[in-house]
């Protein structure tokens, strides 16, 4: 245990104790600081404050170093498939042989939803964004499923885990069906899960439908890249919810809704549009100039990161996979990638970036990808959704299985209006 942190405030000097952690930062415990002096700490967007104690996922931002339950993301894209780390972030250990089949037979088997969903799907207008058929019919499945939203039973908990990271894909491809007025496709049991999750997006009735293993592989490596990320805005919305005892899929309906957000997950579909309003690479220097410009909102979306102030890992396992895509489907002059790719390197030379330590983060590269393989804009922030549902289980089973758990209230600075009398309306 590391000496005690002191602190003189309000005419006091009060300690709190140090914890550290396995790697990273230490953290001062100031569970007792109200207590003790009356005072609220205040950190608005977080950013030096732990939330919580979690063995799953750890970020070096300095270094550009992300762990997956100690194992090194490069490790696990190159090495491993999407379910294989879906165990991994769950159970905290690589799966055996023996292992892997069992869950990879029970995942399989839990990938059709309520043939009632479908009528809940009639209820939206065809050009409904697909993340707000997500929120909804994520949020819907605990309508459905009365058999595992007893939070208190760890069986009811891991089975509500195995349906959401099971019924993602299935959801998600079904949201995309319905907006471009297709039948959905059935989950199909024989195929893997990215290779079911791409039939069940592009297949159609009329005709056999064969899963291109190149770019199965690809997508079930981004939802690796994209499956956890420790404490990020989505993950802290669904630690949340879950603290009040809410059903898990209320908890990931609400980790939908926040990741939607343009700052957070909604950036890989705002990075392409981007891309596209730049247009050519002689378009750049305006773009940038705009970037720095302190009154203009606009932004380098793609860019930048809370925590990554070094290369995002993950946004250069996306850029290989690119290259990968593009290669396969044969297109060879995008000129969104040339313009992505321009853009990087003036970016990463200027000074600006350069001193606000801003580098391509995992949504500059993942939108041209998601593109080329088929999918529209609006369906790239739910593929990330369908990846990070496995991260946000594995966050909210954590919180609800650590015994100093309470529920997350917050206070606040008050600036507001003192005390005052009441005026009846016609004193006013
Ligand atoms: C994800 O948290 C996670 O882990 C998220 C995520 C995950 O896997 O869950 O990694 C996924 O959300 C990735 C980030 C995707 N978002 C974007 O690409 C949107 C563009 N990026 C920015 O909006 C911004 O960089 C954030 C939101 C990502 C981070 O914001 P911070 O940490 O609050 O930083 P900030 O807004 O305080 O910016 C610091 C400075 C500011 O300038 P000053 O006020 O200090 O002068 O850098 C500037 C900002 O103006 N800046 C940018 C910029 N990002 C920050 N300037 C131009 N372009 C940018 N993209």
């Amino acid at each position: 245990m590391s000496a005690p942190a002191s602190l003189s405030a309000a005419g006091k000097t009060v300690e709190f104790p140090v914890k550290s952690g396995s790697i990273g930062p230490d953290v001062m415990d100031i569970s007792k600081l109200y207590a003790q002096t009356g005072m609220f700490t205040y950190d608005p967007g977080f950013t030096s404050t732990a939330s919580c104690e979690s063995k799953i996922t750890y970020i070096d931002g300095d270094e550009g170093v992300l762990l997956y339950r100690g194992y090194p993301i490069e490790q696990l894209a190159e090495h491993g498939d999407f379910l294989e780390t879906c165990y991994l972030l769950l159970y905290g250990e690589l799966p055996t042989a023996a292992q892997k089949a069992d869950f990879d037979y029970r995942v399989t088997r839990h990938t059709m939803v309520h043939e009632q969903m479908m009528r809940f799907f009639q209820g939206f207008r065809r050009d409904a964004h697909p993340m707000a058929v997500m929120v909804a019919s994520v949020g819907a499945l605990s309508a459905f499923y009365h058999d595992s939203t007893d939070i208190s039973d760890p069986q009811q908990r891991m089975v509500a885990s195995m349906r959401m990271v099971a019924k993602m894909p299935t959801l998600a491809a079904m949201a995309y069906k319905y907006s471009i007025g297709q039948p959905f496709i059935y989950p199909q049991n024989d195929l893997d899960y990215t290779s079911n999750f791409l039939k069940m997006c592009f297949a159609v009735p009329c005709e056999d439908y064969k899963v291109n293993p190149v770019l199965s592989r690809a997508l079930d490596r981004i939802f690796i890249l994209h499956a956890d990320h420790e404490q990020n805005a989505s993950t802290s919305t669904v630690r949340l919810a879950g603290s009040s005892g809410a059903n898990p899929f209320a908890c990931i309906a609400a980790g939908v809704a926040c990741l939607w957000g343009p700052a957070h997950g909604g950036a890989n579909e705002a990075a392409l549009k981007m891309l596209e309003e730049i247009g050519s690479v002689e378009r750049i220097p305006q773009f940038i100039a705009r970037a720095k410009d302190k009154n203009d909102p606009f932004r380098l979306m793609g860019f930048g990161h809370r925590v990554y102030k070094n290369y995002d890992p993950r946004a250069k396992i996306m850029q290989k996979t690119t290259h990968e895509v593009l290669n396969e489907l044969g297109i060879k002059d995008d000129p969104l990638l040339d313009v992505a790719i321009e853009l990087e390197r003036i970016a990463l030379h200027d000074e600006y970036f350069i001193e606000k330590k801003l580098y391509p983060n995992i949504d500059f590269y993942s939108g041209i990808t998601l593109k080329a393989m088929g999918f529209p804009t609006s369906m790239f922030t739910v593929l990330f959704a369908v990846a990070r549902t496995v991260g946000w289980i594995a966050q909210w089973k954590e919180m609800i299985e650590d015994p100093s758990q309470r529920i997350g209230r917050p206070r606040q600075l008050y600036t507001g209006a003192p005390t005052r009398e009441y005026v009846s309306i016609n004193q006013r």
